[in-house]
């Protein structure tokens, strides 16, 4: 079988390392992959989209999988530009994964299901989204594809009003409207699910830590780390999130004529009144794929390849016991800026001390090491018996791991968990 995975990061990477693991072995292509991932998969350099569905053509690609969610929406969407070459895809239509490219979508869709979320407005202008806020804290989001950036939790006018302007005037992340949220407070949790059709199947709950610094302090970045255990969730925490969340939004997709196909990630808070939907991914979290592959045990390239086609069969997969736990380590100047070219050393004795290491943004240099590459750069993982061994293994793997400019946080894994 030969699987074709979208995108270029630790992602991309640990999908690629679960499809490799696989039993059947199949033969792997990245669009557009990285140095690291080259070592699994070949890389595939085209122009644009209908290029590499020529491609898949010619080279008889038997199934492309969406990592990245950005060619979803681009141009006629991946996954519908597959429908009319023939290849399977486990991603969805372009209609489906506005369900993530436009947060306005995403709030009508589940307002219209009835599903739990924050109330909302929407605003165009700075002067109309500066009449909005009323009460504070209060969560402002731009409504359109931001890297994780887009979102400002703010604790008061002069923090909103500064990041109006910045979304509304000076237009950081490009054209688009502000969505202005009441704010929420409880832990948040990762729920993903394989979507096919009017099947879905739920799958290992995770965390991510999504600010910069330790104590969740900072800017919000694609993510510092991510814990995942089924343990992670009681069970009646996931009949409440099945039966409130995740069958509407299965039973909403049909009713709107959205059929889907692929990874759903619903960012959930656990407020006092139940768990609310803060936001959909139409993809696996990153970094929560680093923190899940490893976890899952059976056929995954056969789980993906037969979803992909309409039979989603949960026997395919399971997950391990116990917890596993992922540390990112991101460049100098992240998330406001990153930096390139700093050497990277350690990556062998991680790898020795039972980690894996996925790399998010690293590249080889002319001595053939590899140095950073973007704003997060690698993904350390460990597994263990408990979330305690899970992340001392994980911060014993990384602690030899150096560049210049490193940035991790020391508290993955124990925050929200202990007081
Ligand atoms: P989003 O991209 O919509 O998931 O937002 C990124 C992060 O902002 C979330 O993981 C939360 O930590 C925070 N956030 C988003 N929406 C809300 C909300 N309504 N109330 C409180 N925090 C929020
Ligand atoms: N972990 C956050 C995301 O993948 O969007």
């Amino acid at each position: 079988m030969k699987i074709l995975v979208t995108g270029k990061g630790g992602r991309e990477h640990a999908l690629l390392t679960a499809l490799h693991e696989s039993p059947g072995s199949p033969t792997l292509y990245a669009y557009p992959g990285s140095d690291a991932i080259a070592t699994l998969a070949t890389r595939v350099s085209v122009p644009d989209l209908p290029a590499l569905i020529a491609f898949m053509k010619e080279e008889g690609i038997d199934l492309c999988v969406a990592g990245e969610e950005a060619w979803l929406v681009q141009g006629d969407g991946l996954a519908n530009l597959c429908a009319t070459a023939g290849i399977p895809c486990w991603g969805p239509f372009k209609q489906a994964a506005q369900l993530e490219a436009s947060k306005i979508f995403a709030k009508q869709f589940l307002q219209r299901h009835s599903i739990p979320t924050a109330a909302f407005s929407v605003a165009t202008t700075a002067a109309e989204a500066k009449a909005a806020l009323d009460t504070f804290p209060i969560v402002l989001k731009f409504d359109g594809l931001a890297a994780g950036k887009g979102v400002a939790v703010c604790p008061d006018r002069v923090s909103a009003e500064t990041f109006i302007d910045e979304v509304l005037e000076a237009r950081a992340f490009g054209a688009g409207d502000l969505l202005i949220e009441q704010c929420l407070t409880g832990p948040e949790i990762s729920i993903f699910a394989s979507v096919c059709d009017d099947q879905y199947q739920i799958l290992m709950p995770a965390r991510d830590y999504k600010r910069i610094g330790d104590d969740d302090q900072g800017p919000n970045t694609g993510g510092m780390g991510a814990v995942a255990s089924r343990e992670l969730a009681d069970p009646d925490l996931l009949q409440l999130v099945e039966s409130t969340i995740v069958k509407p939004t299965v039973e909403g997709l049909q009713k709107d004529g959205l059929p889907y196909r692929g990874f759903l990630y619903f960012g959930l808070m656990l407020t006092p009144s139940g768990p609310q939907v803060l936001e959909y991914n139409c993809r696996f979290g990153d970094p929560e794929a680093e923190a899940v592959m490893p976890m899952i045990q059976g056929d995954f390239a056969a789980y993906v390849d037969a979803a992909a086609r309409g039979q989603l069969d949960p026997s395919l997969i399971h997950f391990a016991e116990g917890w596993s736990v992922c540390l990112i380590s991101a460049s100098a100047g992240y998330p406001a800026s990153s930096r390139s070219g700093d050497a990277i050393s350690g990556l062998d004795t991680a790898t020795a001390l039972g980690a894996r290491v996925y790399h998010c943004g690293t590249r080889l240099n002319a001595a053939g090491q590899f140095e950073t590459h973007g704003g997060r750069v690698l993904a350390i993982v460990a597994q263990g018996s408990t979330r305690q061994v899970a992340r001392d293994a994980a911060y014993a793997a990384s602690a030899p791991v150096r560049f210049d400019g490193l940035q991790r946080r020391s508290d993955i894994a124990t925050l929200h968990f202990e007081s």
